[in-house]
């Protein structure tokens, strides 16, 4: 279940969490008392995550050499387990292969591994619980193809579809259907079809001898006790869930996709999600080194907004919470206009006189999640905050960004046939040399 769709209240409550504390955040809710939402340093310090920071955005840009994506430099990726690895081993690769004068140059800041084989590969997923997906599932994918792109590496993507049968009861046939469904959302993103293998659990398990094995050594290191403590799961859950994490932890392992990766055992993984997924990698770092795994690295995400603010929850059945890639541009309009909770003051009169609360603004907060341009955005934050630019203004200039963002994912969308669905989902040797 995700961070964002309606769970009963009744659902799992990770038994590590504190009892006093306010927010809480596992893969099937996040809640927080506070207006401004999740406080994020906070859950650093919890989960035991490590916060990115100035010098490791350098190292970014330092061995790309292009400047970081807006979601890194606005801390919207806000968190992360061992980047500064997967950066080191980026950066080493390429110092050898400029030695070797195999690597030919650094092409419109992507770097060529061509004929050094991959330093590592992505791993991200969705459950597929509804037919449209709305803005915040865009983020990862949006990041994900930007880290693609940018390191020029193999993706691997995971439908569980055997998650969403488990948790929300949707009939089985249903979730394999959303999930070529979901499928097709994630190939508008852009991904590299040379590059990117899609997965249905339901579909995968049942064919790949090498996936199932290493979910059973997984399942035979985890103990009842240890995903208890991670996930909160009771008695009286179905062994269904109690052994469901050791599916999402597998293709943290490059051997468990042997066509994919020609059966090389040890490619560093790194996963970039929201921090709502981390439990299933805490708990997948723990087992890796018993299995002689390495363990793999994530980047994490902060939330994107409902739009009645950061305290409220975006929920598949109620479409007034969040905007689809499925609206079209009268019913972005709308939304925003009714429903984005607004920071700015209740007259105009207030607003020009003590100004708009940019922190927790929804229109603000959007924009900063998908205006790519940061100029306007420092200008909309000090003219907003002092109150010259008023709300209506903001939410009208917001509207043009996602009417434009949904729009060009509606027509990338609309080329994604079933062929192409199955194209990408079908196991096979991406491309790139080892
Ligand atoms: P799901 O379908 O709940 O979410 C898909 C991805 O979107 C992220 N996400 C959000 N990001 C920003 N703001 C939000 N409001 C928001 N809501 C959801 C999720 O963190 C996720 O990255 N069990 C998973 C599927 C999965 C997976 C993975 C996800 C399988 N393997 C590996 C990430 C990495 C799920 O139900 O995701």
């Amino acid at each position: 279940m995700t961070s964002t769709e309606e769970v009963p209240v009744t659902e799992h409550k990770a038994t590590g969490e504190e009892e006093d504390d306010e927010d809480e955040v596992t893969p099937w809710l996040v809640s927080s008392k506070s207006e401004k939402g999740v406080n994020y340093d906070k859950l650093i310090d919890k989960f035991g995550s490590s916060k990115i920071d100035d010098a490791l955005l350098k190292k970014f840009e330092e061995v790309t050499g292009k400047p970081v994506h807006h979601l890194l430099r606005r801390g919207i990726f806000f968190s992360h387990r061992e980047m500064d690895q997967i950066l080191e081993i980026v950066k080493k690769g390429k110092d050898e292969t400029v030695k070797e004068g195999k690597l030919k140059t650094v092409e419109e800041g992507k770097l060529k591994t061509v004929e050094k084989g991959t330093p590592f590969y992505l791993y991200t997923g969705r459950g597929p619980s509804s037919e449209a997906m709305h803005l915040g599932h865009l983020i990862p994918f949006i990041f994900t193809k930007w880290l693609q792109d940018t390191f020029d590496v193999p993706l691997v993507i995971q439908m569980t579809d055997d998650e969403k049968y488990l948790w929300k009861g949707i009939p089985l046939e249903e979730t394999n259907r959303l999930a070529h469904e979901n499928a097709k959302d994630i190939i508008a993103c852009g991904f590299d079809i040379d590059k990117t293998f899609i997965f249905s659990d339901i579909e995968n398990i049942s064919s790949s001898q090498e996936f199932y094995k290493h979910m059973c050594q997984i399942q035979k290191y985890v103990t009842f006790n240890q995903v208890k403590g991670i996930f909160g799961f009771t008695e009286s859950d179905c062994i269904g869930k109690i052994s469901f994490p050791a599916i999402q932890a597998t293709p943290s392992f490059s051997g468990a996709f042997p066509k994919i990766f020609s059966g090389k055992k040890d490619i560093p993984c790194l996963i970039p999600c929201a921090i709502d997924q981390d439990p299933y990698f805490r708990m997948t770092r723990d087992v890796a080194p018993r299995l002689g795994f390495k363990k793999p690295a994530l980047l994490h995400s902060t939330f994107f907004p409902a739009l009645q603010g950061a305290q409220s929850k975006m929920s598949a059945s109620d479409p007034n919470t969040s905007i689809f890639l499925t609206d079209t541009d009268k019913q972005i309009k709308d939304k925003i206009n009714k429903y984005a909770y607004s920071g700015g003051g209740s007259t105009v009169e207030e607003h020009k006189e003590k100004g708009g609360d940019c922190s927790v603004d929804v229109a603000f907060q959007y924009m900063k999640f998908f205006s790519e341009d940061d100029d306007r955005l420092a200008q909309i934050e000090k003219d907003y905050s002092s109150g010259e630019l008023l709300t209506g203004h903001l939410k009208k200039e917001l509207i043009g960004v996602l009417q434009k963002l949904v729009g060009e994912h509606r027509e990338r969308r609309a080329k994604v046939t079933d062929e192409l669905v199955n194209q990408f989902m079908t196991p096979r040797k991406l491309k790139y040399d080892y």
